[in-house]
């Protein structure tokens, strides 16, 4: 399973993280795709580090998945005139990926490097929907200017995907901060760019990478043996998830673990400014986990529930306290899918929206929460009682003041 310090087999075989991170784009994509076309608004899909489309086993990579996803949305959508275009920018393997492509329709191929040509890229896209699709090897070209400088305001909505190598990122800071790293079971996984390791200015280039120099205090905490390689790990995703708060309204992270029990190795984050979005992206996230423990258990008890994707426990009812705290930070009425984003993005992927909305019957039953629907009645008159919404049907929540 190891994998050469150049990254030159990667398209070799299809490994299993690079499975799990296909299942949670694709299972993504189809949604969001069939979704996302009833805003009547053109879609502009990149795939910003594509490979070759193809891995030599046959196994079909990122830009092949979500090509494929893209036909068949296109073919069974009812909505008038889709326009679904895809970017795909590749640095190396560029002429085997256009190879790989040439029968999708709407599909070019950039040769060069992402942060050099995802600005061009994204000129002219104003009000349409953009989905940014980002999986380097490590993370020396993940500079986070380049989503200070995305157009967030002008675009119609805007996701991204991004496969953070965070584990990459502290092996680089220890070295840059002269300090051991002492993780080698991530030896096997870690897929290398070690430019960050020969650049001059290594601090600098980090900093690049954060976002800001925030990552120097939790490495000095690592080497005073305040806190594991583990621990100072999530504590720099939980400060690069909030970095990414101030450009996108909702964050969602999830660690990616190969056996049950095993610690993470690298975390797909999902940012978005639109809350169905995230809805979406956390109930997949959720699903994927679910398969992920169930193939790991492999008919053992099953642990399924007890734990959220970060390996802490799970209590439905501090979720209750914490549902009605988040709700109190409202003074009006606000719409159940804003709720569920903010709810999700804040406490993290932990429950299905559907287990969110168990619980928010409970406290409404329990007179805790005011609930508006609109339509208030059913065709045969009768109050509504769903909690979900589309074009047609509203959930507004707030907190009954009086009980809550
Ligand atoms: C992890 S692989 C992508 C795999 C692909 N998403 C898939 O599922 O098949 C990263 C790719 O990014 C390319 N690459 C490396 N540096 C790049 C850069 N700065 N800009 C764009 N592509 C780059 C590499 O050649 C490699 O094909």
């Amino acid at each position: 399973m190891k994998m050469t310090k150049n990254n030159e087999d990667f398209f070799d075989e299809k490994k299993p993280w690079s499975v799990i991170k296909d299942e949670l784009l694709g299972c993504y994509l189809k949604p969001y795709f069939s979704k996302i076309l009833a805003t009547q608004r053109p879609v502009f899909y990149v795939d910003a580090f594509a490979g070759k489309g193809i891995f030599l086993d046959g196994n079909p990579g990122s830009p092949l998945i979500a090509l494929e996803i893209i036909s068949k949305v296109l073919s069974i959508t009812n909505f008038r005139k889709p326009i679904i275009k895809s970017c795909l920018i590749e640095l190396n393997h560029a002429s085997d990926l256009q190879e790989n492509v040439n029968k999708y329709k709407d599909v070019t191929v950039i040769v060069g490097k992402y942060e050099e040509n995802i600005e061009q890229q994204l000129q002219g896209k104003q009000s349409q929907n953009v989905f940014l699709y980002i999986d380097p090897y490590g993370v020396k070209s993940l500079h986070f200017s380049i989503f200070k400088k995305l157009p967030v305001k002008s675009l119609h909505s805007i996701e991204m995907l991004i496969n953070f190598n965070s584990f990459g990122f502290i092996r680089e800071a220890c070295s840059a901060m002269n300090v051991k790293f002492d993780i080698g079971d991530l030896e096997d996984i870690v897929e290398i760019d070690n430019v960050i390791n020969s650049s001059n200015k290594p601090i600098d280039d980090l900093s690049e990478v954060a976002g800001g120099d925030y990552w120097k205090e939790i490495i000095e905490g690592y080497k005073k043996g305040i806190y594991d390689g583990y621990e100072a790990e999530k504590r720099f995703s939980d400060k690069y998830c909030e970095k990414l708060r101030e450009q996108f309204n909702y964050v969602l992270n999830m660690p990616i673990r190969l056996k049950m029990g095993q610690r993470p190795k690298y975390r797909m984050i999902h940012a978005t400014n639109h809350a169905q979005g995230c809805v979406l992206m956390n109930d997949n996230m959720y699903k994927r986990w679910e398969a992920l423990q169930n193939l790991q258990n492999q008919g053992q008890i099953s642990m399924l529930l007890l734990e959220d994707v970060e390996n802490q426990s799970i209590n439905k009812t501090e979720m209750q306290k914490e549902i009605l705290e988040l709700m109190k930070s409202h003074r009006e009425y606000v719409d159940l899918n804003t709720f569920h984003a903010e709810f999700v993005s804040k406490y993290g992927v932990r429950f299905s929206t559907s287990d969110i909305c168990t619980e928010l019957e409970k406290l409404y039953n329990a007179n805790k929460l005011e609930v508006k629907r609109h339509p208030e009645l059913t065709s045969k008159g009768k109050p509504s009682k769903f909690w979900t919404t589309s074009k047609d049907k509203t959930v507004k929540l707030r907190c009954n003041n009086e009980k809550s």
